[in-house]
């Protein structure tokens, strides 16, 4: 190579750490009719007010925040009388094409899931399997390019991940939740790179002893997030593979990721917070 050549190699390479962004397709569902109503997790408290208007800002800037970043972000219309719709990785888990629906532990629930498939149906998914198994998709379900990790212990059935290993044709990894405010995988768990060498981060706490060890064995590397990472559901947060979208009081976390190379961008969700959700939740990622 000439000198030339080299320098101008140089100046193409990316900086020393810094990580490569890949474009995603997210959906997600307007919180026009959010409110805290019924208490199933630990977060939710009915008698603490809720302002729409602020979960609706609070809910455009994180859509906003992923579509400065290239992403694409369809919308699925919010209904009347399903205050959690919002919480839209709930509703499906999409690899490959194929679009596994999901089953509400909650009856309060239950007919979101109707929304979503019909809303596959309408936007070309010909691969839609609806599950037998309580099953509340990307809430407990993180693909990691290669794994569909499962949580269960508080929502998902653990029978419904040897469901998802059929309909999806990935293998899955079960992991137990014990903590009753991490009572979804995705509230202590996320995926920061997906790929061959994928990379996550975790609130170890969350997890029973086992699938602890697990992890380790499979993420010696992970990013490991404190109590107070988790307990402003800083887990919930959404990589495009170098941005990191987060709740703005994830300080700690934002400190390792940055280290790693990976760029935090903070949001505030305190509004959806108090139905015990964060950007992920709010977000489903459709995934090949
Ligand atoms: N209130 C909702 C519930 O308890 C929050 C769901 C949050 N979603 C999530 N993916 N963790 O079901």
């Amino acid at each position: 190579m000439t000198v030339t050549a080299a320098f101008a190699d140089q100046q193409a390479a990316p900086r020393p750490g810094a990580r490569t962004p890949t474009l995603r397709n997210y959906v997600m569902c307007p919180p026009e009719h959010f409110a805290v109503e019924y208490v199933i997790n630990p977060w939710m408290d009915p008698d603490e007010p809720v302002d729409v208007a602020v979960a609706m800002r609070q809910w455009r800037e994180l859509k906003e925040t992923y579509e400065r970043l290239g992403h694409a972000v369809s919308v699925v219309p919010a209904q009347p009388g399903l205050p959690d719709m919002v919480f839209a990785a709930n509703s499906g888990t999409v690899v490959g094409g194929r679009v596994l629906g999901s089953r509400f532990r909650a009856e309060q629930r239950a007919a979101e899931a109707e929304h979503f498939r019909r809303w596959f149906g309408e936007n070309g998914y010909r691969e839609i399997v609806m599950p037998a198994r309580i099953n509340e998709a990307e809430g407990d379900f993180a693909w990691t390019g290669g794994l569909l990790l499962a949580g269960t212990g508080f929502r998902t059935d653990p029978e419904a991940h040897a469901e998802a290993q059929e309909a999806l044709g990935v293998p899955v990894v079960s992991l137990r939740l014990v903590d009753a405010r991490y009572y979804h995988l995705d509230t202590a768990l996320f995926v920061l790179e997906q790929g061959a060498h994928p990379q996550i981060a975790y609130y170890p706490e969350a997890f029973s002893p086992g699938s602890r060890r697990v992890l380790q064995r499979l993420f010696p590397d992970a990013v490991i997030a404190d109590a107070a990472d988790a307990s402003c559901l800083g887990l919930n947060g959404v990589s495009d593979g170098r941005n990191v979208v987060l709740p703005l009081e994830a300080t700690g976390l934002a400190e390792q990721l940055r280290a790693r190379g990976y760029e935090p961008i903070h949001v505030d969700v305190s509004e959806l917070r108090k139905s015990g959700g964060g950007p992920k939740c709010c977000t489903m990622e459709l995934h090949g």
